[in-house]
């Protein structure tokens, strides 16, 4: 993909993720809607609404890439699209919960590349006006400003971010054992419910570290992509390259990463519960 090709693709994804955020932000003041779609999964008319936003700019300008947005593809099986295949990823409310409990920590994220091969990636924190961005080979950037990781390098310095998958209730003891012992050997952890800022939050430097299970492609493909460009890396827990349709995330300031995935597969190792 050429770098002026990018920049067009990048153009529509922040107007559609201002134009999805904006809306985002006015219904912020109004009564919210809830539907469930499983147990503790929540959506509501605003998901919906932001989505149907951004994927008619996305259809309007590419009438034949393959759109990959979350409540369109809710309760059907997901496809990777093929490796040449031109796709968008959009997750149009990341961090839902938070929304309904008027909780000002959410975001649009929207990530476009040919198949799973991320080229531009855009998430945008409405309530904070701050607009993460990133195009493959261009660097990572937070509104006009160039983002770094952070520098840290002892675990027991670093600040990790994680989230608890909606399979949590049949898992509990299994996802809480890598709490544990994240939060018996590193500085502290936080769990604000939005994995797509919690990548762009490791890109910004703010947490040195980041993992997750079962997050969808939605979730990470335009955040990951803004993590490697401000100097991070992502994975598996084993160490392998991401696979955006997979099970495992761990994102870090790349000077972590191997302390950090080992600390996981011992987890995995260790533990009992797991998900299949
Ligand atoms: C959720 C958030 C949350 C993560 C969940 C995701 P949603 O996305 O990213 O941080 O823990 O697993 O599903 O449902 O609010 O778009
Ligand atoms: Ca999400
Ligand atoms: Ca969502």
């Amino acid at each position: 993909m050429t770098a002026v090709e990018q920049r067009e693709v990048e153009s529509l994804a922040i107007e559609a993720a201002r134009a999805a955020g904006a809306r985002i932000r006015k219904a912020w003041l109004e009564a919210r809607q809830v539907e469930y779609k499983g147990p503790v999964d929540l959506v509501t008319s605003t998901d919906r609404e932001a989505e149907a936003l951004i994927v008619s700019r996305i259809r309007t300008s590419f009438p034949n890439h393959a759109v990959v947005a979350e409540e369109a593809c809710a309760g059907s099986p997901l496809r990777p699209p093929s490796a040449t295949e031109p796709a968008w990823y959009v997750d149009p409310l990341d961090g839902t919960v938070n929304f309904v409990h008027g909780i000002p920590h959410f975001a649009v994220s929207i990530a476009f590349g040919y198949g799973t091969t991320i080229e531009v990636g855009v998430v945008y924190d409405p309530m904070r006006d701050e607009l993460f961005s990133a195009r493959r080979g261009g660097g990572a950037f937070l509104n006009e400003t160039r983002i770094f990781v952070s520098t840290t390098n002892t675990f027991h310095r670093a600040l990790f971010a994680t989230g608890l998958p909606y399979d949590r209730q049949e898992r509990a003891d299994y996802y809480i054992s890598f709490l544990r012992d994240f939060v018996a050997s590193a500085q502290d952890i936080r769990r604000f419910g939005s994995a797509a800022l919690d990548l762009c939050w490791v890109a910004a430097g703010r947490y040195d570290g980041f993992w997750e299970w079962r997050l969808h492609p939605w979730d990470v493909a335009a955040g990951s992509l803004i993590v490697n460009e401000a100097g991070g890396m992502v994975s598996t827990f084993r160490g392998q390259p991401l696979d955006l349709f997979g099970d495992q995330i761990v994102a870090t300031n790349l000077a972590l990463h191997a302390q950090t995935c080992i600390r996981l597969i011992n987890r995995l190792g260790a533990t009992h519960n797991a998900p299949t």
